[in-house]
């Protein structure tokens, strides 16, 4: 018999792991229900009623996963062998599994931006709106908030103004992968709507930090969201009796958005223990939401081999590059994970590997 892998005491692998606690399992259970795909299920429409006004949005579709989501806006702004730009990060370009250039037949280029910070001058330097007969049209840029690759950074908000001056009547749209705009809109106070109007489409996940087992949804004006719907068919994302899915979302906006201070204060925390020990594994005051990207090579362990030990801990973590692994605050992981993640890895970032 093959060994059993050793127990997950603290799973830190990612946001997407939290399970519905009992309280949305029952707002589930007792959701009022109908076909979506004829557009005749309440509780779907209650939510994206609600989410476009959360986020300033004139309608807004539930999808079921945030790349669907995310590919739907792609799909709406960018025509086939036109290109979208994007820091080289970005999840749409590194963990859509090349979804743009599949689906929807998009060329795609991109920036360095160091911890996925967004730099205006960057994209708008790229970006070539008009093309002739020559170059590729950039229709799109898409800027992620917060930055899951880049540490869970927050975009900062002169920036992203910067960004809609800089397109603004120029023929070029903005998408924001807001699967995680909950955590930005919570470390900084700045209103999701002030996020969501400066974006053409934003979208947002249901199933990261704020704790619902699926789903997602677009924000758009009206006509990009009817236009949205028809693709979402086309995608084979039609669903039906599917408010028990919304429900759990609705659930989540009331009961799980505010507590997102909690998964960043830990995160914080541990980030703090942890640039004491191994000073350069981290900068904690990079840390300003859920995520912590550590650099372990810096104390003398191969990603890998750092996910292997802390694994053997009873921890369960992500290699996230050749250098770095990289550990999610969430819903499921409280002040005791949080101090057990501190007691056995912090060790092993102070003394390397041949501890
Ligand atoms: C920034 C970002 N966008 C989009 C997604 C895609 O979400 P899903 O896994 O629901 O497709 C993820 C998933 O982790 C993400 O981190």
């Amino acid at each position: 018999m093959p060994p059993s892998a050793p127990p997950v005491h603290v799973d830190l692998l990612s946001d997407t792991l939290t399970k519905p606690t009992d309280a949305m399992r029952r707002a589930m259970a007792g959701a009022p229900v109908g076909d979506d795909v004829f557009g005749e299920d309440p509780t779907v429409r209650r939510l994206e009623e609600r989410v476009a006004e959360l986020l300033g949005h004139e309608d807004a579709l539930f999808a079921p996963t945030g790349s669907m989501a995310n590919q739907l806006c792609l799909r709406l702004h960018v025509g086939h062998g036109e290109e979208l730009v994007a820091d080289s990060l970005a999840h749409v370009l590194r963990a859509e599994m090349g979804a743009a250039a599949v689906l929807s037949g998009i060329s795609s280029r991109s920036w360095v931006a160091e911890h996925g910070l967004l730099d205006a001058a960057q994209p708008l330097a790229l970006m070539i709106p008009d093309g002739g007969t020559y170059q590729v049209n950039t229709r799109l840029v898409v800027v992620e908030n917060t930055h899951n690759f880049g540490g869970g950074t927050v975009q900062p908000l002169d920036q992203i103004e910067a960004l809609r001056a800089g397109t603004r009547d120029r023929g070029v749209a903005m998408h924001l992968d807001g699967a995680r705009l909950w955590n930005a809109h919570v470390a900084t106070g700045v209103p999701l709507d002030t996020y969501g109007r400066l974006f053409d489409t934003v979208s947002v996940c249901l199933s990261k930090g704020l704790g619902a087992p699926v789903g997602s949804v677009l924000a758009g004006s009206r006509d990009l969201m009817a236009s949205a719907r028809i693709w979402r068919k086309r995608f084979g994302g039609g669903m039906r009796q599917v408010g028990i899915l919304a429900a759990a979302g609705l659930h989540a906006l009331d009961h799980h958005l505010e507590r997102l201070a909690d998964d960043h204060a830990r995160a914080r925390r541990f980030a703090e223990a942890a640039a004491a020990a191994a000073p350069g594994s981290i900068d904690p005051q990079r840390v300003q939401t859920n995520i912590v990207v550590l650099d372990v090579a810096r104390a003398g362990w191969a990603p890998a081999a750092f996910v292997e030990e802390a694994g053997r801990r009873g921890i369960r973590l992500y290699p996230v590059s050749a250098t770095a692994v990289r550990l999610v605050w969430h819903l499921d992981v409280d002040d005791a994970g949080t101090d057990r993640a501190v007691t056995e890895l912090v060790p092993l970032l102070a003394d390397g590997p041949t501890s």
